[in-house]
């Protein structure tokens, strides 16, 4: 019975301790992180890098999510802003009306890092993400080359995020010659709000009606659309018989290109790009220099100091070495089935 109280105790001490060290918290830097959503895969991970740096690294990272929704990303910036962080990491729902989460964290004297979304016609004082218009040539460069002619679906992301944009002007460079030269017809050219796979699904069954099931390839702009779409061309027995892109190395994205269901995906990884947000917030409190943010991007206001990361096309014969090799994706659960 004594020693049952004596490991009790000791278990408690323990705990404790181990309480005090979680999370590098109390009395390290105070950084704010702000997201668009975690219905998503990819910014699941992003979470995930981050706060398992900050808390390697002894940051008081405090976390807020914001379900795709402005308004709540407004009133929980505000929030952190209150709770005195010295820098913010902002992932923007909305990329214009952001600016004012930007502007008032100034105000504050507290730095704002644009994470992966650019933040538009503000000051914000730096820009970490991909190349986003390589991400939108990946997808061209490989659809048209695989389908230089016929039917082409044409959708772009939400039209509140910049990154929609760029990766459309990205695929665009590819597909808008070859329609001017009459080789492609893009039967539909729609953005998809919130980048809902919903959203995507009825867009890619209003197409298939539309032209009795005659679509010759899809530029879906990240995992979860292309899932959208694939359901849609599934229901019509077509499945994998329809070339169609995607982006963010989402597993089930993986699973459905090992199956044939999809035709590649763009790897951005996410290890990287929150490694690298944490290690500039740091540098940010300290008023350290950045000099690795040795490009811009113009924001419709300012030229942008930019990091910018490559992102990688990814098919099934380059699967295994850059995901799984890459320890991104774990082979049993990308061949489970
Ligand atoms: C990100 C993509 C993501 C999309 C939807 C974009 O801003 O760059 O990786 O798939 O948002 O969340």
């Amino acid at each position: 019975m004594k020693s049952f109280w004596k490991v009790l105790s000791l278990s408690v001490v323990a705990l404790v301790f181990l309480a005090g060290c979680g999370g590098g918290k109390k009395g390290g830097i105070k950084v704010g992180l702000s997201l668009p959503t975690q219905r998503e895969e990819r910014w699941v991970r992003d979470k995930i890098k981050m706060e398992e740096e900050a808390k390697k690294l002894g940051v008081d990272l405090k976390v807020q999510i914001s379900d795709n929704d402005a308004q709540k990303q407004l009133a929980q910036c505000e929030n952190l802003i209150a709770q005195g962080i010295k820098v913010l990491i902002l992932a923007p729902h909305d990329a214009n009306s952001a600016a004012a989460i930007v502007e008032k964290a100034h105000k504050e004297g507290i730095k704002v890092i644009s994470y992966d979304r650019l933040v538009m016609d503000c000051n914000v004082d730096v820009y970490i993400s991909f190349d986003n218009v390589k991400v939108g040539e990946l997808q061209g460069a490989y659809i048209t080359k695989l389908v230089p002619k016929g039917n082409y679906v044409v959708l772009a992301g939400a039209p509140t995020d910049n990154n929609a944009k760029l990766f459309r002007e990205g695929a665009m460079k590819y597909i808008k010659p070859l329609a001017d030269k009459g080789q492609i017809k893009i039967v539909m050219d729609q953005w998809v709000k919130d980048w809902q796979p919903a959203e995507a699904q009825k867009l890619m069954e209003q197409a298939l009606t539309a032209n009795k099931n005659k679509i010759d390839a899809v530029l879906a702009p990240n995992d979860g659309t292309a899932g959208g779409c694939i359901q849609a061309l599934a229901a019509q027995g077509l499945a994998g018989k329809v070339p169609i892109t995607g982006q963010d190395a989402e597993l089930a994205a993986a699973i459905r290109i090992m199956k044939g269901e999809q035709t590649m995906t763009v790897f951005k990884d996410t290890r990287l790009l929150g490694a690298k947000a944490i290690e500039v917030a740091i540098k940010m409190a300290k008023g350290e220099t950045l000099t690795e943010a040795n490009q811009t991007v113009n924001n419709n206001k300012i030229d942008v100091p930019s990091i910018l990361l490559t992102p990688i096309a990814v098919d099934k014969n380059n699967l295994e070495e850059v995901l799984i090799k890459s320890g991104y994706l774990k082979k049993e659960d990308v061949f489970k089935n």
